[in-house]
């Protein structure tokens, strides 16, 4: 290659860089969110605006490996986005014709009581109260205020008999058309399922649909059963205790059972870690491997698998270490599950 050559190409590669940030930049606009959100669980909603034509598809990705793809079909894009606890920063990567046109890059810090580290929000950060603001863009397309529905209160036997049959039900709820989200986890919660969304948050409160009450008073307002049977209980278990539900329950949905932000073992292996080898329900007396925890069927939850759960009741009991099965000691505990040959 001659020295004039080589000028001349570097020169076009030059040029074509220059070209394409010049024709990059400014095609998205980020309506939702703003950078630096905090949000609490696991949804974001995402509303873009994108001139016609100027893209033909958008990537979304996060530093947790999630990924989504689009292909914008108007000048407004909606859809939601997955959040892990902690740090998500999430890039949107527009592109036409295989080259990228634009990018934009929004932090949004999923906050969790459940993870020391994640319990405050890095400086900055702060949660967006999006109801409390102007969303006239939006109003465009969907109704913000609640409809007479929403507001309509339901009652608890009203709320068990519907979510049984919630998959089938086509929400009225004008929530639905931006949280419907909620409705792709496996185990969705009572009264989310059938959109009863104002029966824990406030219409009326400021900030817009601040839940008014803590966290355990919104709970027992309706597992009124439960209030008095736990709290009737000797032994109340330490999150119990000091009201943090959702500390273990996400109050919308999640993938795992009675809607746990983790499955159950992982969850209670969050707070007691040293208890994962079950060491502790052998002592030195039996052995020296450790009782299982997990991975073999449980004996008395039939259909079920061994968990910490198995012996010990995650809310509160009358009998020590929160043991299950009403036994008041050691040797009762191990016959609820080793006497008549249940296991060998
Ligand atoms: C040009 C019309 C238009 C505008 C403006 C608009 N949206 Fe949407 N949005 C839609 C349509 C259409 C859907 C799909 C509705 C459905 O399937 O029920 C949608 C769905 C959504 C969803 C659900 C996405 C999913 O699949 O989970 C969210 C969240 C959303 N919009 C948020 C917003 C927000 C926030 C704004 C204002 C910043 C906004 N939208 C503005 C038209 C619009
Ligand atoms: C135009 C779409 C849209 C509609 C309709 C909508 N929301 Fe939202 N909502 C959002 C967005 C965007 C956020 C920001 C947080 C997020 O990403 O979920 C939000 C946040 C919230 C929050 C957290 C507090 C806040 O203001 O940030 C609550 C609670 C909430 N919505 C409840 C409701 C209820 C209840 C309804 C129905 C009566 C409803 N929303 C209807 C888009 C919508
Ligand atoms: C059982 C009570 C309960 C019900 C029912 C409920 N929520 Fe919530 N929701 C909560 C609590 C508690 C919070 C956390 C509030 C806080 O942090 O201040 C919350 C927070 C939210 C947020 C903020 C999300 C975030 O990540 O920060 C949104 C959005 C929301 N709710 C939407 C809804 C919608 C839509 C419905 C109806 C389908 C609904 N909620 C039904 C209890 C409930
Ligand atoms: C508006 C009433 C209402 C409120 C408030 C409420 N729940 Fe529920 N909850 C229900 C109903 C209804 C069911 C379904 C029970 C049934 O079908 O028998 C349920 C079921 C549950 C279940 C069992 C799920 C399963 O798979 O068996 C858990 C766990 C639960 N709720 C936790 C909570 C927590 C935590 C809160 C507070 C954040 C809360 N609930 C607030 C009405 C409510
Ligand atoms: C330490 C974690 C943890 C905390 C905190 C917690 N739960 Fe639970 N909860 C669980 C687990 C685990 C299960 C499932 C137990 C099983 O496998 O049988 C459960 C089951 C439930 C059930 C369904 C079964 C039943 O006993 O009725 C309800 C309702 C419930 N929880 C409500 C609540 C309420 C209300 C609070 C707050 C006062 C709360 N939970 C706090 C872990 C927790
Ligand atoms: C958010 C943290 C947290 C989670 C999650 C958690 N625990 Fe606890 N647990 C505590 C605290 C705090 C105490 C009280 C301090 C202590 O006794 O160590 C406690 C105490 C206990 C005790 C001892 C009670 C006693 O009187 O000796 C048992 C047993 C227990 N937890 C079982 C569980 C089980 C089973 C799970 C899962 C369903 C679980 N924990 C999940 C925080 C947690
Ligand atoms: C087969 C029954 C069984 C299973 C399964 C089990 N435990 Fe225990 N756990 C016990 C017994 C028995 C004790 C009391 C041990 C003692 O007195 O030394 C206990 C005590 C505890 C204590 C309180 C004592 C202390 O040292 O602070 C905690 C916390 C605890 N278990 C957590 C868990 C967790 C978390 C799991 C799940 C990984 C689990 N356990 C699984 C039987 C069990
Ligand atoms: C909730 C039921 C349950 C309780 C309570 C229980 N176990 Fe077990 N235990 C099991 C299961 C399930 C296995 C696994 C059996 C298998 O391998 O198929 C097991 C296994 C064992 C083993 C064999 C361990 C190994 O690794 O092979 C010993 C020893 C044992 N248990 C002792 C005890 C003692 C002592 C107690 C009382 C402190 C106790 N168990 C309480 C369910 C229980």
């Amino acid at each position: 290659m001659s020295v004039k050559t080589a000028i001349a190409c570097l020169l076009s590669i030059i040029a074509a860089i220059i070209l394409r940030t010049d024709a990059a930049g400014n095609i998205i606009t980020v309506y939702y969110p703003p950078d630096k959100t905090v949000m609490e669980f696991g949804l974001l909603n995402i509303s873009l605006g994108m001139p016609i034509h100027a893209a033909d598809f958008i990537e979304v990705k996060s530093n947790h490996g999630l990924r989504q793809e689009i292909v914008p079909g108007s000048e407004n894009i909606c859809f939601t986005f997955i959040l892990e606890p902690g740090m998500n920063n999430i890039e949107i990567i527009a592109s036409k014709e295989g080259k990228v046109v634009d990018t934009s890059v929004i932090g949004v810090f999923r906050r969790s009581d459940l993870i020391s580290a994640y319990r405050k929000p890095p400086p900055g950060y702060v949660k967006s109260a999006f109801h409390s603001g102007d969303n006239e863009k939006c109003e465009q397309c969907h109704t913000l205020k609640p409809s007479e529905i929403d507001r309509m209160p339901l009652n608890l036997a009203q709320i068990k008999r519907d979510s049984k049959d919630s998959g089938q039900l086509k929400p009225a709820s004008t929530c639905y058309s931006c949280h419907k989200g909620i409705m792709k986890y496996t185990y969705v919660h009572g009264p989310a399922s059938v959109w009863s969304c104002l029966s824990c948050h406030d219409a009326d409160a400021i900030p817009t649909y601040k839940v008014k009450v803590t966290d355990t008073e919104v709970c027992f307002s309706c597992h009124t059963e439960q209030k008095s049977s736990w709290y009737s209980k000797k032994f109340i278990h330490g999150p119990v205790n000091v009201g943090k539900c959702a500390i273990c329950h996400n109050p919308h949905a999640s993938d795992y059972p009675f809607h746990l932000n983790k499955p159950s073992w992982d969850l209670c292996i969050t707070c007691h870690y040293e208890k994962r080898t079950g060491l502790h329900v052998l002592g030195d007396t039996f052995s020296s491997k450790g009782h299982p925890t997990r991975g073999k069927p449980d004996p008395v939850r039939k259909g079920k698998e061994l968990n910490c759960a198995s012996c010990h009741d995650p809310h509160a009991s009358d009998f020590p270490h929160l043991w299950q099965f009403d036994v008041e000691s050691l040797l009762e505990l191990c016959k609820k599950c080793h006497g008549d040959k249940k296991v060998r």
